[in-house]
């Protein structure tokens, strides 16, 4: 049996998700495992087509191909997503036809499904067999248990690769032919808001939707807007995961990606973030973009601005992708702008929507409109805070951060009221005879401090 495993952190050797296929090599030392690491080497694969050749060849040869890789940003690192996009310009498409494949990953656990939901996609349309994936916390290695369980999934992964047994594909996406959009003669609407967009983009002159939307957008918009093109940063790699900003927000990479992010994120208003849809995500070089912005740690630097997305191709028909947006936005605890695309029928469609986004926005700036923090921000950040409070030796910069933002009191055993009460509360129901009583008064009694509120409104008005 013959197991190609594609490395795809940046840290090459030093990736803590390598160790675990290490592990699962020891364990069955008859296993013929390669392991070809394409992160770091991603320029020299791209511009060496014989290199890129024997890779995919060596694929193409094997039983099957295991993905081994972080999560960075809800998704695959930068690196490896040039990878995927090279298997889809340059391979023919049956190359990897029924060849079983899966994927492993280590993470914080935050995000990691769209991660996996984004691998199993882009797999599935280049012909591969996806068998389901494994998703492990970095720090699951030291408990047996857990061990147990990951060599449990990889020889499961085997089996079915021997045996042959048939996986059924889980996404398919139908894309329609887009239409070429024609704006027509376009109205220019006067600036009458002092707000500052800043509208981000990668689109180069082969996109030709994306550069239109952008352009009704900016004459649409009654606010100043920004053009920033991000290709112009010129970033030289992707995020090394070498951490060494944790310490104070100091990238090692000085190409003037973090001054380009200071100076411009942090003083917009309102973002927007415009792309084309690329296999299943944007471009690898939005990849980078936001995979590069991790010097900032996991402290929400963008918090309160608004952030929006123009999209050109089928965002309707990859849920994932635009789940993972709308969620790295209220990580971020942004305030959401939504999208527009170019998905409609006819030019005059696609306009109307880029004027009502437009509209939308000027009028959720007005009013400060937000929609709640979700679960992606709520939970996103007990992870967080849980993750920097145990790191903080590295993540020192967001230790400080989130100490002087009271982000560590929302900790549970800090709230002394809400403990005394369900002690007491506790108390009681373990009582049998009063359990029954208390718990006819349980529902009234829970809704009557919302009343409460609502009678002093009553009143006041009155
Ligand atoms: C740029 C960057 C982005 C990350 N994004 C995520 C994320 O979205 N979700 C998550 O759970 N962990 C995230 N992490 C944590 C890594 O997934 C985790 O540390 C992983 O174990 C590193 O594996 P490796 O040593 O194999 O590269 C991120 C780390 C970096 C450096």
């Amino acid at each position: 049996m013959k197991i190609v495993v594609i490395n795809g952190s940046p840290k090459a050797d030093q990736s803590i998700t390598l160790q675990h296929i290490r592990y699962f090599m020891e364990k069955n030392p008859a296993h013929d495992l390669e392991i070809i690491p394409v992160a770091g080497p991603i320029a020299r694969i791209e511009k060496t087509e014989t290199l890129f050749r024997e890779i995919t060849e060596k694929m193409a040869g094997a039983d099957a191909v295991i993905w081994s890789f972080p999560v960075y940003y809800a998704l695959i690192p930068s690196q490896l997503k040039r990878f995927v996009e090279l298997l889809f310009e340059r391979c023919r498409p049956d190359l990897f036809k029924g060849k079983y494949t899966t994927s492993f990953t280590t993470s914080i656990n935050f995000f990691d499904h769209t991660a996996h939901n984004y691998m199993q996609g882009v797999c599935e349309q280049l012909g591969f067999a996806y068998v389901k994936s494994y998703s492990a916390h970095m720090d699951d290695f030291f408990h047996e248990d857990k061990r147990k369980r990951m060599l449990g999934f990889y020889e499961w992964f085997i089996q079915m690769v021997e045996e042959k047994i048939p996986v059924a594909r889980k996404y398919k996406i139908q894309v329609p032919k887009p239409i070429v959009y024609e704006p027509g003669s376009m109205d220019q609407f006067p600036v009458v808001s002092d707000k500052k967009v800043l509208l981000l983009t990668d689109a180069g002159p082969e996109d030709t939707n994306l550069n239109r939307m952008i352009d009704q957008f900016q004459r649409t918009c009654s606010m100043e807007v920004s053009l920033k093109n991000i290709h112009e940063i010129h970033m030289k790699q992707g995020c090394l995961g070498c951490c060494t900003c944790g310490y104070d927000n100091t990238c090692i990479q000085k190409d003037g990606f973090a001054r380009f992010f200071n100076d411009n994120l942090k003083t917009a208003d309102i973002i927007i973030i415009a792309g084309s849809v690329k296999d299943h995500y944007l471009s690898a070089t939005w990849k980078k973009f936001f995979d590069r912005s991790f010097f900032n740690g996991h402290a929400p630097v963008l918090k309160g601005k608004r952030l929006g997305f123009i999209v050109s191709g089928p965002l309707s028909q990859i849920q994932n992708l635009r789940e993972l947006l709308e969620g790295f936005g209220d990580g971020w605890h942004m305030k959401s702008a939504g999208f527009v695309t170019d998905e409609h029928k006819s030019s005059e469609d696609i306009t109307t929507h880029i004027r009502a986004f437009a509209q939308e926005l000027v009028l959720a700036e007005d009013r400060d409109l937000e929609f709640g923090a979700r679960f992606y921000r709520v939970g996103g950040g007990k992870i967080f805070r849980d993750f920097v409070y145990t790191t903080s030796a590295v993540f020192m910069a967001d230790h400080l951060f989130y100490k002087k933002m009271g982000m560590y009191r929302d900790f549970p055993q800090q709230k002394f009221k809400k403990r005394i009460s369900n002690a007491v509360f506790l108390l009681f129901v373990k009582i049998r005879p009063m359990r029954k009583k208390i718990h006819q008064r349980f529902i009234p009694g829970m809704v009557a401090p919302y009343k409460k509120v609502l009678g002093k409104l009553s009143s006041h008005k009155s």
